[in-house]
């Protein structure tokens, strides 16, 4: 018998124990160690019942990922949960940690459930373009009924032991303790009481009285609206009626073919790629795992506004305190108006309750003097992007801060290295970019500078995942990895349009791929001023940036949403970007001022310099140092500017257009632009020339 399965007995309840860290996946070990057991356990005369329980962290947390696209070994899982299921054994399984996937597969192939009150439970399934193939959608349904089934297995999102009782997912709930000890009691008392054996797939009740019913449709409906875009979700809900409709075994078959389109789509890819990538942008390269890291107890944020206010949002969430500083009185009280509102919002959404409102607001209290940063272990500044104003605080703070603190900046562009020179610590210094709205947006950009001690690297990255976000660690340049990239496709957009397009052709490219929103409407979220403002720096800074329409509706306070004019209009109360008449006559004169004939701009050469000259400027950042590894630009576009993670990434999305492909484009806008946007990096054409991919470095 394989090692990572083991089978023992224990007074009459023979014990079969997965150990296969770090979450028990059903690798193939795992699958042939599960049949060989239970063999084991069937063939054992003193065995009574059987107790499947795993060791470490949790019970199986789903089918082994890195097995998916490698040909199947035998045997299946399906095959596997089938024979426990129809074991000649009743089975119980003791649940810790999560089930997830194919581990709740498997325990739904037993007869009983007992679970710790701490675990969860969940078919995450459709998260990687999926859905549960081994028997999750014919046999959840039996005991859940159509629409809880349908609702965890279109959200994939995990539920609670004690609300898994109430589903009918598992029969008992205990209060902690050891999980293998609790699952031998639950065997005895199944043995005591005689409890027969019970397959779930006999289980008809919840089938039969929601045959006709109309969840099926209401979830189609809801995804349309939800996910238009996704193919998984969709499947999930062909597969769950199929339980409802067909007999048992002609349901898993349909189950089966269901799996396996989506199994074979791109979005399975690139939604598996994206789970990876996440995972491993936390272990940073060059950064030891075992870095000592800083004591993070006290924080303050320099600027109450959007930014300060979202940020200080994050650490009150996990019950950090922090000081929250402006110059103003004013400031503070419209800051702290928004904090609460914001709080209120969640609570009547039943996200939080009004107690947590009024527990993390008390967190967060005001200051107008630095004096009450001395004790602080790590600051915030997330003033306007003004590097005058931007040394002057770093100024102050290493005149008022403990030895030790972190002193952190939330700028989107500025060099964090000059930043640092102005204080006596570089070491200490390092870049936190947090982004709108930053109480909601879950990447966190940490930008180490050229002196940043590797402990305050360690410390922000771990800082990261405490406040639950992704952090991922980049080098300093302007605008880091994500704006640097975004900056480059906003301005390949205002050439579009410049040339012939119209905003919303633009902008609809874009949202056709997958993004929630085009760039136009976007520079409307994040405000035209801030833009405008950092080309105003820049073209200080000697820069010959030359005068766009954009310009100019800053210069007239279209500053986009906040004040319901920008690139788009907007109605009273709505985020709907409406094109305006008025900006479509101010694009014409510009182009008439410039002398440029218009010309039908199609969609195709919308996407390709949209994207590439972002794909481009992401080799240049690769080439560079900027970024060590291209799933850590995957993850900074899917979790900074919703990039659809079905799609991978930008970087995962250019290896499945072809690099060739991208190239021969970039060198065409080269010729015809001279733009240095469009001067081939040279990381791609090595990597063209060797016919490799991103994700070959
Ligand atoms: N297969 C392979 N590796 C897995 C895995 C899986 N199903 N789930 C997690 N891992 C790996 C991670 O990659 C990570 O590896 P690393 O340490 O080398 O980076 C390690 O396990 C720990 O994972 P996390 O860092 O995510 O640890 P957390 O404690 O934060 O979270 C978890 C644990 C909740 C189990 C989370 O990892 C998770 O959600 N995993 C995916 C669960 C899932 O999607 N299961 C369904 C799989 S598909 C399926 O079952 C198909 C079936 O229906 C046929």
């Amino acid at each position: 018998m394989s090692q990572v399965v083991t089978y023992e007995r224990q007074g009459q309840v023979g014990v079969i124990s997965v150990n296969y860290p770090p979450v028990n996946a059903l690798s193939h070990a795992v699958r042939s160690g599960l049949q060989d057991a239970l063999k084991k356990g069937e063939s054992d005369n003193d065995a009574r019942v059987l107790l499947l329980v795993c060791e470490g962290r949790t019970f199986v947390a789903g089918a082994d990922i890195r097995e998916f696209g490698k040909p199947m070994q035998e045997p299946g899982l399906p095959d596997v949960i089938g024979k426990f299921e129809s074991s000649t054994k009743t089975i119980v399984a003791a649940i810790h940690g999560t089930a997830l996937g194919g581990g709740l597969e498997l325990a739904l192939g037993c007869d009983y459930r007992v679970a710790l009150n701490s675990a969860k439970v969940g078919l995450p399934e459709v998260k990687l373009g999926l859905l549960p193939g081994a028997g999750g959608t014919q046999r959840l349904p039996r005991l859940t009924g159509a629409a809880k089934a349908l609702e965890m297995i279109t959200t994939g999102d995990f539920v609670d032991a004690v609300q898994a009782r109430e589903y009918g997912i598992v029969d008992a709930v205990e209060n902690g303790g050891d999980v293998k000890a609790v699952g031998l009691a639950y065997a005895e008392k199944v043995l005591g009481e005689s409890k027969p054996k019970r397959p779930v797939r006999s289980l008809t009740d919840k089938v039969e009285a929601d045959k006709n019913s109309s969840a099926f449709d209401e979830a189609r409906a809801a995804l349309r609206k939800r996910s238009p875009n996704l193919f998984a979700p969709f499947k999930c809900v062909d597969a769950v009626e199929a339980a409802f409709k067909l007999p048992f075994d002609e349901g898993m078959q349909r189950e089966r073919e269901l799996f396996m389109a989506c199994m074979e789509s791109p979005q399975r890819g690139g939604l598996v790629h994206a789970f990876f990538a996440e995972r491993e942008v936390s272990k940073v390269p060059g950064l030891d795992k075992n870095t000592p890291v800083r004591d993070v107890n006290k924080v303050g944020i320099i600027g109450a506004g959007t930014m300060g206010g979202g940020i200080a949002m994050n650490f009150a969430n996990v019950g950090i305190p922090v000081r929250l500083l402006e110059v103003k009185q004013e400031a503070i009280d419209r800051g702290l108006a928004v904090i609460r509102r914001n709080y209120e919002n969640s609570a009547k959404k039943g996200r939080i309750t009004t107690a947590q409102v009024e527990e993390r607001m008390a967190l967060i209290q005001p200051t107008l003097s630095y004096d009450d940063f001395a004790d602080v272990d790590l600051v915030i500044e997330a003033v306007f992007e003004d590097m005058g104003i931007k040394k002057q605080i770093f100024g102050t703070l290493d005149k008022v801060c403990k030895p030790g603190a972190i002193l952190a900046s939330n700028t989107s562009t500025l060099d964090i290295d000059e930043i640092a020179e102005s204080t006596s610590r570089p070491q200490d210094v390092v870049g936190m970019h947090f982004f709108s709205p930053a109480n909601v947006m879950k990447l966190l950009e940490n930008v180490r500078g050229a002196k940043t001690a590797d402990d305050v690297k360690a410390t922000v990255m771990t800082l990261a995942k405490r406040i639950k976000k992704v952090g991922v660690m980049v080098g300093n340049c302007h605008g880091f990895v994500g704006n640097r990239m975004l900056h480059q496709r906003g301005a390949e957009a205002v050439s579009l349009v410049n040339e012939g397009a119209s905003p919303q052709q633009v902008d609809k490219v874009l949202t056709d791929l997958g993004y929630p929103m085009g760039q136009f409407a976007m520079s409307d979220l994040a405000g035209l001023d801030v833009g405008y403002r950092i080309r105003q720096e820049r073209r200080k800074a000697g820069e010959n940036i030359p005068e766009s329409w954009t310009d100019k509706l800053a210069e007239q306070n279209r500053l986009g949403q906040k004040t319901q004019a920008g690139i788009y209009r907007y109605e009273e109360g709505s985020r709907k970007p409406i094109p305006d008449p008025e900006v479509d006559a101010l694009i014409a004169q510009y182009r008439q001022e410039q002398g440029i004939e218009s010309r039908a701009i199609s969609d195709q050469e919308i996407l390709e310099r949209c994207m590439y000259v972002m794909i481009n400027e992401g080799a240049k950042i690769l080439e560079e140092g900027i970024a060590t590894r291209s799933l850590e630009i995957d993850v900074i576009w899917i979790y900074g500017y919703g990039f659809p993670a079905y799609r991978g990434g930008p970087m995962f999305w250019a290896d499945q257009v072809g690099l060739g492909e991208i190239l021969a484009r970039v060198k065409e806008f080269h010729k015809k632009t001279g733009g240095k946007q469009w001067e081939p990096s040279a990381l791609l054409e090595r990597l063209v020339a060797e016919g490799k991919k991103f994700g070959d470095l």
